[in-house]
């Protein structure tokens, strides 16, 4: 069936920060095409849903939403899968959605021009490639961009092989981009009125590369040069793998003052048996050494974490350590799910897997104890005279959004336009979110 070519579009993004990353970048891609985005809540003549495949749950999202697409009248937009679901499933995707136009994985993207052009013709579009030559250098510059505190991603894909995860087939084998390539977009993002940038990669501290006088460097030499960059106030990144957590890199915690005093570094387990059987090739105790490096740094680190309950063979004994773990890291804020296996990867096959009611009752249990420390972080932040870079509207009148630099949620009233970086004081806190007043 042909269709005419599309002149709105509408991006959906699941998953993580990459995925928000990429379907920025699809959005800027389709506007350079000369489409534009429809409005809030708009019908879009393309949709394009850029899926996760890191959970069975994840997935389900995606083709419940295809569903939802529908339109009253029976007809329905071109709908674009991409992602991660879309490198996994790539054609079997069409087989069970038929009402699926394109198929594109993440590293091909900047082909969805052609892609859009071939479904209009009625002919089959995918394309899950993951060519050499980046897709980077094929998007276009990036455009003015309003968010005050914007993505860059610097690194793409994964060798670790953990034994649960997808991502080092979806996304493929790891790669740094260029340093120069990484600045330009950074010095665009600043003229585009970003003044935090988060870099981003699945192992962002694995990041190398050489820089303008040909020397190499790591993630901490990009951060030291993003230091330099007049306009830009904050620097995060994110997620990054305890075994990459290099001396310099800790070091650009203790030196760099725009360096966001906040960690992910995930862990997943604090039982040596299971991050063995997970081949995450470090211990519990390698953890605990590279989190008191951090902590003499940065005193002040808010630390975050990702945890799997429920791995394949994970006893009650195995799980009171992760509990003693958390217990004795103390977390500001930590992700916690429940293990999925998921299809093609080693832990899927391994004997012993964990009944889903032995899963709720341990997930609940962290995620008590993680609630609480992040509760206890935030008011021991009270009190405190520091900055937040508004980034939203709150629901209240005046009320404004933003982040502390600990990442925690700050809500205030204040007249002080978004995108600002404003003196506050932290006068109380929740859970979830922290109030504060402007300094005096
Ligand atoms: N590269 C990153 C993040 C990868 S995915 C890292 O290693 O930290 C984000 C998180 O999803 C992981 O840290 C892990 O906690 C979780 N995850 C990945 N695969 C999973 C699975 N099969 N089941 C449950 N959680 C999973
Ligand atoms: Fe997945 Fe492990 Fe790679 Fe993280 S390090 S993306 S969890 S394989
Ligand atoms: Fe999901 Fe792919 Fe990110 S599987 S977590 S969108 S790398």
């Amino acid at each position: 069936m042909t269709r005419p070519t599309p002149k709105s579009f509408r991006v959906k993004s699941f998953g993580c920060q990459m995925n928000v990353y990429d379907g920025d970048r699809m959005a800027e891609l389709l506007t350079a095409e000369g489409m534009a985005p429809a409005a809030d809540g708009a019908d879009a003549d393309i949709v394009v849903l850029n899926t996760c495949h890191i959970r069975e749950r994840a997935v389900h999202r995606v083709y419940s939403e295809i569903g939802t697409l529908q339109r009253e009248d029976g007809s329905r937009p071109m709908i674009a899968v991409a992602g991660c679901v879309a490198q996994a499933e790539g054609a079997e995707i069409s087989r069970r959605a038929r009402e699926v136009d394109i198929v594109v994985g993440p590293q091909a993207y900047h082909r969805l021009p052609e892609l859009v052009a071939k479904a209009a013709r009625g002919e089959t579009a995918l394309d899950t490639d993951m060519p050499a030559a980046s897709k980077f250098g094929a998007l276009p510059d990036r455009g003015r961009q309003q968010r005050p505190s914007a993505f860059l991603t610097v690194q793409e894909g994964c060798d670790k092989f953990c034994t649960y995860c997808v991502v080092p087939y979806t996304r493929g084998a790891e790669v740094s981009r260029p340093w120069g390539a990484i600045m330009d977009e950074a010095k665009a993002l600043i003229d585009g009125g970003a003044r935090e940038i988060t870099l981003l990669g699945q192992n962002v501290n694995a990041w190398e590369g050489a820089d303008d006088t040909g020397h190499g460097q790591g993630l901490d030499g990009l951060i030291r040069a993003l230091d330099q960059l007049p306009g830009l106030d904050r620097i995060r990144y994110t997620t990054s793998h305890p075994n990459d957590m290099r001396q310099g890199l800790i070091d650009a915690h203790r030196d760099v003052e725009k360096l966001m005093p906040f960690l992910h570094l995930p862990v997943q387990s604090g039982s040596d048996r299971i991050l063995k059987a997970m081949n995450r090739s470090h211990s519990a105790d390698s953890y605990r050494r590279v989190i008191e490096r951090v902590r003499e740094a940065r005193p002040d680190i808010a630390l975050s974490g990702d945890f799997i309950v429920g791995f394949p063979g994970e006893s009650e004994a195995d799980f009171e350590a992760t509990l003693k773990l958390v217990g004795e890291i103390g977390y500001a804020q930590a992700y916690s799910f429940k293990y999925s296996p998921r299809p093609g990867t080693p832990a899927a096959d391994m004997d012993d897997q964990i009944p889903a009611a032995v899963m709720d009752e341990r997930l609940q249990r962290l995620q008590s104890l993680i609630n609480a420390q992040q509760h206890t972080f935030n008011q021991t932040s009270v009190g405190q005279r520091t900055t937040v870079l508004l980034d939203r509207m709150g629901k209240l009148p005046g009320q404004k959004l933003g982040k502390s630099p600990w990442l925690q949620s700050v809500h205030l009233q204040t007249d002080a336009p978004i995108g600002d970086l404003i003196d506050v004081e932290l006068v109380s806190a929740g859970p979830n979110s922290i109030s504060a007043v402007p300094a005096q």
